[in-house]
């Protein structure tokens, strides 16, 4: 199988913070591989790296055997790169459709003339992002919602809202940061279900940065699992779970 993501050791450095060490790993196309490690690993910046946000200190990121390295993140997104944040970021007033309706338009192109005075193509495609939008809304829960503001959706939703508005994006690759966060454990399996739910449908690769064990176990193919900027193993869900240096790295952290 080849690779769909690679990184070569990898660094990243805030002045005297080293927040990644030589850190390497590939996820082979289709796979949804799960990246652990207590607080403060490091697991956030490596999706900072990845989608542009940052550039890599040194080493390489590939995607599809291409260094993407110097990679504005519009021009990763273009690449089928997208992701959910940790610390939500939807727009609170606008309404649920909406959210995911202005992440779908970065894929269809009218010009500004039809933008502006809403003649021909621009009002055809607006009609196309608002059924796709809906649709995803359909998949992901949230279509009786569709009209209520983002907001005030309860912060299981918000989250599952986040997802809606990548896949808006129609992605190859899908970076899920801690999407079951604040959840309960009846809202943590269902979206475990919509998560293997939509890798099937969309034959997605997934990097999912999860806390929750029992998810990691449940979905992933491969773990690694990283701490103070270092990977200190990878392997199968099996593997991780009884490894000593995984062990010794949650010993004591509140799960
Ligand atoms: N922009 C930045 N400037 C300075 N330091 C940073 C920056 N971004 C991250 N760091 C530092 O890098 C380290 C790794 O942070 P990161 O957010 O990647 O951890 P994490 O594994 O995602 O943790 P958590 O599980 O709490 O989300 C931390 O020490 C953090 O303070
Ligand atoms: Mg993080």
């Amino acid at each position: 199988m080849s690779s769909h993501l690679e990184l070569k050791r990898v660094n990243k450095s805030f002045g005297g913070i080293q927040a990644v060490r030589d850190m390497s790993f590939s996820i082979p196309k289709g796979e949804i591989a799960g990246l652990i490690g207590p607080n403060g690993a490091g697991k956030t910046t490596i999706f900072n790296l990845i989608t542009g946000v940052y550039d890599v200190t040194s080493g390489d990121i590939e995607y599809e055997g291409r260094n993407i390295n110097r990679l504005k993140t519009y021009q990763v997104v273009a690449l089928g790169v997208a992701r959910t944040f940790q610390n939500l970021r939807l727009f609170a007033a606008s309404s649920v459709l909406e959210n995911v309706m202005t992440a779908a338009q970065y894929h269809h192109k009218y010009s500004f003339f039809e933008a502006v005075s809403h003649l021909g193509r621009w009002s055809k495609t607006e009609r196309i992002i608002r059924d796709e939008s809906m649709e995803l809304l359909h998949r992901v829960g949230l279509a009786d919602r569709a009209d209520q503001s983002a907001g005030t959706l309860p912060y299981g939703l918000q989250r599952r809202l986040e997802i809606a508005r990548a896949l808006s994006l129609k992605p190859d690759l899908l970076l899920l940061d801690e999407p079951a966060a604040g959840m309960n454990a009846e809202e943590v399996a269902t979206l475990n279900d919509l998560i293997v739910k939509i890798h099937e449908d969309f034959k997605l690769t997934i990097l999912l940065i999860e806390h929750h064990m029992d998810m990691i176990m449940q979905i992933c193919h491969r773990v690694v699992c990283m701490n103070f900027g270092a990977m200190i193993a990878s392997g199968s869900p099996e593997d991780i779970q009884d490894h000593p240096e995984v062990l010794k790295a949650y010993l004591g952290e509140e799960e």
